[in-house]
């Protein structure tokens, strides 16, 4: 159980404290101090590296939560309901990760190898939306997953 919550929290700070980084730092100051040629292989080269992590801690988040639901809790059944919220924003955060992953960034690495930075900002456009909506719903579940027991 301790090895579990211990890989289960590092996995959520590197993937919300990410988005973080990435969202509320970085972004406002690329957008202000580079150029589209610059600006979108940054964005390409940068979520190529960050989204290795992301991979880590979507396998990681579900293998140790399940560990310890099934092993500390007894079951999804027996469990309090903020495990239950965790567990059900986790899969919409996993599923929005899955289609920026598979739709978009595929998109924005093509497009920026062609040089064509008109399509990639349309890719990456998406993806900051995506992003956003993933740093909230990450906020949310830290929140309810921290707080839970004390309600
Ligand atoms: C299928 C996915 C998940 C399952 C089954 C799950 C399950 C669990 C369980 C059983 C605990 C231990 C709760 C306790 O005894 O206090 C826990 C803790 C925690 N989880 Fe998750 N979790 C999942 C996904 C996530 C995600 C996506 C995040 C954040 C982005 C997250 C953040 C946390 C945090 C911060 C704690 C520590 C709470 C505390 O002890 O103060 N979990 N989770």
């Amino acid at each position: 159980m301790p090895v579990a919550i211990v890989l289960h929290l590092l996995a959520a700070v590197v993937w919300v404290g990410g988005m973080f980084f990435a969202y509320v730092v970085l972004r406002p100051v690329a957008a202000t101090f580079l150029e589209p040629p610059q600006r979108l292989p940054l964005w390409a080269q940068a979520f190529a590296r960050f989204f290795v992590w992301v991979w880590a801690a979507v396998v990681l988040l579900p293998v140790t939560g399940y560990a310890m639901l099934f092993m500390h809790y007894g079951g999804m059944f027996a469990a309090p309901l903020f495990i239950n919220i965790m567990q059900a924003l986790a899969w919409v955060m996993i599923a929005v990760y899955l289609f920026v992953y598979f739709i978009p960034y595929p998109q924005l690495r093509k497009t920026v190898a062609a040089r064509d930075f008109p399509a990639a900002a349309k890719a990456l456009a998406q993806i900051r939306k995506l992003i956003a909506f993933n740093l909230g719903v990450g906020v949310v579940t830290i929140c309810v997953a921290a707080g839970g027991r004390f309600l």
